[in-house]
């Protein structure tokens, strides 16, 4: 699939390019706090931030998932990204950014973003995604961007940085009226 750029007021959404790694390791995936309700361990060295880098660029191809590095309009390090994983009829979207640009409204803009863009896809009827019971700041972004909470799914998730077993999280959606 061709890879496309999106644009939000503050940000530019690209694919990862390979010298984004440096940025992924120091700037979030490394960080034990951002890290802690997602489904991947932190990074402790940052040829896991490469392998990753490189396993967006793959998806990108299959189309199988869409993985835009965010970056400032200010500048081109990537700050966090955010994904699109495509299941017609439903596309999930993820989420993760630097703990210094938390609070400012961005993940907030992106996220429309990249729920726009999922839904005007093709054969795309309902955005999804999940969050954990304790993820404030998350779910407040989902609700931001008028993503409904339908329900909790039991055992749904592991976080490997929270715990070793499956956890409960909310699941999110929207659909288009
Ligand atoms: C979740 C995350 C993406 C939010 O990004 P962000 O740019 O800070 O989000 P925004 O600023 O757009 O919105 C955050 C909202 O949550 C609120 N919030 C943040 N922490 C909160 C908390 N502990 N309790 C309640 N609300 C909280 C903020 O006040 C803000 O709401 P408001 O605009 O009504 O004041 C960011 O914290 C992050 O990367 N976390 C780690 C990764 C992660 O959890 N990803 C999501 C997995 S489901």
């Amino acid at each position: 699939m061709k890879s496309f750029i999106l644009e939000t007021q503050r940000t530019i959404l690209r694919p990862f390019k390979s010298k984004d790694a440096d940025a992924v390791f120091t700037s979030y995936a490394s960080d034990a706090e951002v890290s802690k309700f997602m489904t991947w361990p932190t990074h402790t060295n940052i040829s896991q931030s490469i392998e990753f880098i490189e396993s967006c660029k793959a998806n990108w191809v299959t189309g199988e998932e869409q993985t835009w590095g965010i970056v400032l309009k200010e500048s081109d390090i990537c700050i966090g990204c955010i994904s699109v994983r495509m299941t017609r009829p439903n596309a999930e979207i993820g989420y993760v950014m630097a703990r210094n640009h938390w609070n400012k409204g961005i993940m907030t803009e992106v996220a429309k973003a990249a729920l726009d863009w999922a839904i005007s896809q093709e054969g795309i009827v309902r955005v999804w995604a999940s969050c954990a019971l304790e993820n404030a700041g998350s779910q407040r972004v989902l609700e931001k961007i008028d993503m409904q909470q339908e329900r909790i799914l039991r055992k749904w998730l592991v976080q490997p940085n929270y715990s070793s077993e499956a956890q409960d999280c909310y699941v999110y959606s929207y659909i288009e009226a």
